[in-house]
């Protein structure tokens, strides 16, 4: 199949391709597209056989549920049933934005799209193409990230191409994503509401609008690794470089130090090696391929480089790779969250 690339100017859209773009996904077909937090890959949320077409591009397991993308609060109402009060809070607080909600559903979204789960995740994103394509289409979007299942989620157009070229309708070429890591999932089915993802709104924010929220134990850290965690796609090997990937934490001399001296024995046994390192430490090193990540300093922009560098890292071949840890105050635990699952929690202590 021809994957039909479009260029949309998100600050100038074309109006004209995103209608093209639409009428692919009213008619069937998947569209992958920017939001905010990651490239999503879209096809009708209603239609089961556009649900087991992204399975399909994917590679997915068919029992991991979609995201369903809206573009107005009252699409969330048309397709839940009991939604609490804590939704509509939620909902003013943080959207259109990186955070998604999961709630019972109604049988206007069919079992295909929730992997036949009675619950249904939703989010309403904040991205001008996003929000345009949901529009112009007349559907609710069923959207999971754009990456071939397994791989570091795509945060820019190329990262998708790579992954789907061939395998999809369209891709919209909106430019680089602005956050990088998926959004936040907050479970409202549970008695108490559960973070399932950590991402950018962080349970302090969540907590300051509804009350107490918890977070699933199984994407806490190192520990729970084999606590099952409440969001079947969290369960999966995930965000994985080719390469294997360790993290190494502590104080920072040590950190180095200790990389240092890894980095070397692979090289002496003609291991290609990767380091993951920011500006405050990139020239510190000597062995290995060194890419810097960002500023420690400003979390959002490792946030926005993690996968990309990910991706850096297979291209190049790396086979080991070491990263320092980035236990950042807002958005840390979502950083670690991904960096972990993709060194398979392979964490040494310097
Ligand atoms: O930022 C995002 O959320 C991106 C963009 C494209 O919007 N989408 C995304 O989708 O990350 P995906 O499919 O890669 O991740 C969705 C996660 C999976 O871990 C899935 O298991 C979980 O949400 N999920 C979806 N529906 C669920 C449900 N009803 N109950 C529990 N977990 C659910
Ligand atoms: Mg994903």
């Amino acid at each position: 199949m021809e994957t039909k690339r479009f260029h949309i100017d998100p600050e100038h859209m074309d109006i004209d391709k995103i209608r093209e773009a639409a009428k692919i996904i009213r008619e069937g077909g998947l569209v992958a597209f920017p939001t905010e937090t990651v490239y999503g890959l879209g096809g009708d949320a209603k239609d089961p056989g556009a649900a087991k077409a992204i399975y399909a591009a994917k590679g997915r397991p068919s029992d991991n549920p979609l995201i369903v993308h809206i573009c107005d609060y009252r699409q969330l109402e048309e397709i839940a049933v009991d939604l609490p009060k804590t939704a509509k809070k939620l909902a003013d607080a943080f959207w259109p934005g990186p955070m998604t909600m999961i709630v019972k559903k109604n049988s206007k979204i069919p079992l295909e799209t929730t992997g036949g789960l009675e619950t249904v995740a939703v989010r309403f994103p904040s991205h001008p193409v996003a929000m345009a394509l949901i529009r112009e289409s007349g559907c609710m979007i069923a959207a999971p990230s754009a990456n071939t299942s397994g791989r570091p989620s795509p945060t820019k157009a190329d990262h998708v191409w790579g992954d789907l070229k061939g395998k999809i309708q369209g891709l919209i070429d909106g430019g680089e994503v602005e956050i990088g890591l998926e959004s936040t999932i907050i479970d409202l089915t549970e008695e108490v509401p559960m973070i399932l993802r950590p991402g950018y709104i962080n349970q302090e924010m969540l907590e300051e609008v509804i009350g107490e929220v918890r977070v699933d134990p199984a994407v806490l850290g190192t520990e729970n690794v084999h606590v099952k965690p409440k969001a079947p796609g969290m369960r999966y090997k995930h965000y994985a470089p080719k390469g294997n990937l360790k993290i190494v934490t502590g104080d920072e001399e040590k950190v180095i130090a200790a990389i240092e001296k890894m980095a070397g024995e692979d090289e002496a046994s003609d291991r290609k090696v990767g380091i993951i390192a920011t500006k405050e430490t990139k020239e510190r090193y000597t062995k290995g391929v060194v890419l810097c990540i960002g500023d420690r300093s400003n979390e959002d922009e490792i946030a926005h480089n993690l996968f990309a560098v990910l991706r850096e890292m297979d291209d190049m071949g790396m086979e080991t790779i070491y990263s320092e840890d980035f236990s950042t105050p807002r958005i840390g635990q979502a950083i670690m969250n991904r960096l972990l699952k993709a060194a398979a929690h392979q964490v040494i202590e310097a």
